[in-house]
């Protein structure tokens, strides 16, 4: 697969979507919550080090596709759920990823000979699990509700970290735990995959 990546208008773009459909939500602590994302690399950091959309500005590109993803399922009548959850939800799932990912320079053998390569490499400045530590920064910020802390906290199923039994537990209870993982999924291996 050729290395995809997203130009500078595209990543401007992207930014500018993310603020406004977060902002439009209107909740208490919204502008503080983005206020700190713009001193963050959240609008050019990658969405993984080698996986999907490890460009520039691809950790906004995959919150955008989670985002499409899950509203077409409330628009195809599969679940109901408020647009502010969806845009909060898809849009901050990975907000743990704000200030995460480095340029690191590796030797790396090319046909036989060694080059310095850049790559991606990571820095957890706080290690308390994926999904936790969305929740943890958003609310921060803003208070989630119950189904919104759910649907974060547990986006990876059954990968959510150390509680796994937890995901099949808040996905009987809140429905839309199940569709953003599905939206998380498809947008990594199926969208994203093409890109
Ligand atoms: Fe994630
Ligand atoms: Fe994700």
């Amino acid at each position: 697969m050729e290395d995809f990546i997203l130009d500078e208008a595209k990543i401007a773009q992207n930014r500018d979507f993310i603020r406004k459909t977060l902002s439009e939500t209107g909740r208490n602590g919204m502008e503080r919550l983005l206020s700190w994302l713009d001193n963050t690399d959240f609008y050019t950091a990658p969405a993984s080090t080698k996986y999907h959309l490890h460009c520039e500005g691809g950790l906004a590109q995959h919150s955008i596709n989670v985002y499409e993803l899950l509203k077409a399922k409330v628009e195809a009548g599969l679940i109901d759920i408020k647009p502010e959850t969806v845009a909060i939800t898809a849009l901050l799932h990975d907000i743990c990823k704000a200030n995460f990912y480095v340029k690191e320079t590796r030797n790396r053998k090319i046909d036989g000979v060694w080059h310095e390569v850049e790559e991606w490499g990571v820095n957890e400045k706080l290690p308390i699990g994926h999904g936790d530590k969305s929740c943890y920064l958003i609310q921060t910020f803003m208070l989630l509700s119950p189904e919104e802390y759910a649907m974060v906290r547990f986006h990876m199923g059954r990968e959510s970290d150390s509680y796994s039994d937890g995901f099949s537990k808040a996905a009987a209870k809140y429905p839309s735990v199940a569709a953003i993982h599905c939206a998380d999924l498809e947008a990594a291996y199926i969208v994203e995959n093409r890109m």
